[in-house]
């Protein structure tokens, strides 16, 4: 088959890592695809910077270009990873409407704008892919969207900013103050690009929006659901919390209210006290945590980082595999992976290292 053309718009924290998972191949991309995969440029701003992993790895410069519209257009996937609303938006429509398959990672702009976008989507008849735009590599939006598909989601709730987390796991324990910690979580890369979005809790209410309306099988946007951040939040507060068995954490809750088939939804992202024995207690640093509660399926529960490149990363690219798989069989189901990194040992009894 002709060799799989992806587009990457953004070469930052994310855009880096997704060029080299794609450029150096760390797995067998290929194998597991069906097909050579081509990365064809890579959109920025600047043609300035020199951009490299955080563990050294340089993209080409010879990849990058300001004319992200041209790129678009000769695409088979579009990966956007640039963030903001314009001119994510504007592009992706673009790459949709010329049949191409996208994958995103924007929370933002998919909890403002996604009615539009999955109509267009819908209307080409080309897939619009998102696992990371919520709890970087946690698969969540897969679960909730096909393996739940069948069952009455109840409630989800969890920790879905790394960010504030972060913030509040270094108050809690080191002492800093919340300006300190967002600008660590900004060092490595777990802000977005305005942290504003994190501290007052937009980034997870958008996240909340799309857990949401995947869910309950409805349109959540940003602006229906509550929203407190973390700026409220004093060193007194978790001092307070500390000595009575809590931590602070900020939650983002969705729920169903009253009779499943006939009642009402509330969204919400607040701080609360989560007490020691929790498991969200243990959730430290960037990571993330999402209980989900359905009828059939019971409690579940989703743990992993929940943001940084790499991590993110491993979600965007596995979504380029999915639309990969499924353009190759044309659209009829997922193809399996020929990809053979590990020999099977003869005999399994042999096993004892862990
Ligand atoms: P960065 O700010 O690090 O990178 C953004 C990239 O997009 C930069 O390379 C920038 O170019 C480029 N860009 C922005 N605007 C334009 C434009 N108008 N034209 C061309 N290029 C543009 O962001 P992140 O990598 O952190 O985040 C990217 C997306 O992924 C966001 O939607 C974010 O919410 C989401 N995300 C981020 C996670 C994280 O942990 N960082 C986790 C999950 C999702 P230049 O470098 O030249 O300025
Ligand atoms: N800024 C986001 C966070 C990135 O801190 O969770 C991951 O979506």
């Amino acid at each position: 088959p002709a060799p799989l053309r992806v587009a990457l718009l953004g070469c930052g924290v994310v855009g880096t890592e997704v060029a080299r998972g794609i450029l150096a191949n760390p797995i067998d991309l290929e194998a597991r695809v069906g097909t050579r995969v081509e990365l064809t440029g890579i959109a920025v701003r600047s043609l300035d910077t020199e951009r490299v992993t955080d563990d050294g790895f340089v993209i080409p410069h010879d990849l990058l270009t300001t004319d992200a519209e041209a790129l678009v257009d000769g695409a088979d996937v579009v990966v956007e990873v640039m963030g903001g609303i314009e001119p994510a938006r504007t592009l992706i429509v673009r790459a949709l409407g010329a049949g191409a398959a996208v994958v995103t990672a924007n929370k933002a702009l998919l909890a403002e704008r996604g009615p539009e976008l999955f109509e267009a989507a819908d209307a080409a008849g080309v897939d619009l892919l998102y696992e990371a735009a919520v709890a970087g590599a946690i698969p969540i939006v897969r679960p909730i969207r096909e393996s739940l598909a069948g069952d009455h989601v109840r409630r989800v709730l969890g920790i879905v900013n790394g960010t504030t987390n972060y913030v509040l796991d270094k108050m809690a324990t080191e002492g800093l103050d919340l300006d300190q910690a967002v600008k660590e979580a900004q060092a490595l890369g777990y802000a977005e690009a305005d942290p504003t979005a994190d501290v007052d809790g937009f980034d997870a209410a958008a996240k909340a929006a799309i857990l949401a309306s995947l869910a309950f099988h409805t349109r959540v946007a940003l602006k229906d659901v509550a929203r407190e951040g973390i700026r409220g939040v004093s060193a007194a507060d978790v001092a307070w919390a500390r000595r009575t068995g809590h931590v602070i954490k900020l939650l983002a809750v969705a729920e169903v209210i009253g009779p499943v088939d006939d009642g009402e939804i509330s969204v919400r992202v607040h701080p609360a006290l989560v007490p020691d024995s929790h498991p969200l207690a243990a959730v430290r640093g960037a990571f993330n945590a999402v209980f989900v509660e359905a009828d059939g399926a019971g409690p579940l529960m989703f743990y992993g980082q929940g943001a940084g490149g790499r991590p993110t990363a491993s979600a965007v690219l596995g979504d380029v595999v999915s639309v990969a798989r499924r353009r190759l069989t044309g659209g009829k189901g997922l193809r399996e992976s020929k990809d053979q990194a590990f020999p099977v040992l003869p005999s399994q009894a042999a096993v004892t290292r862990y």
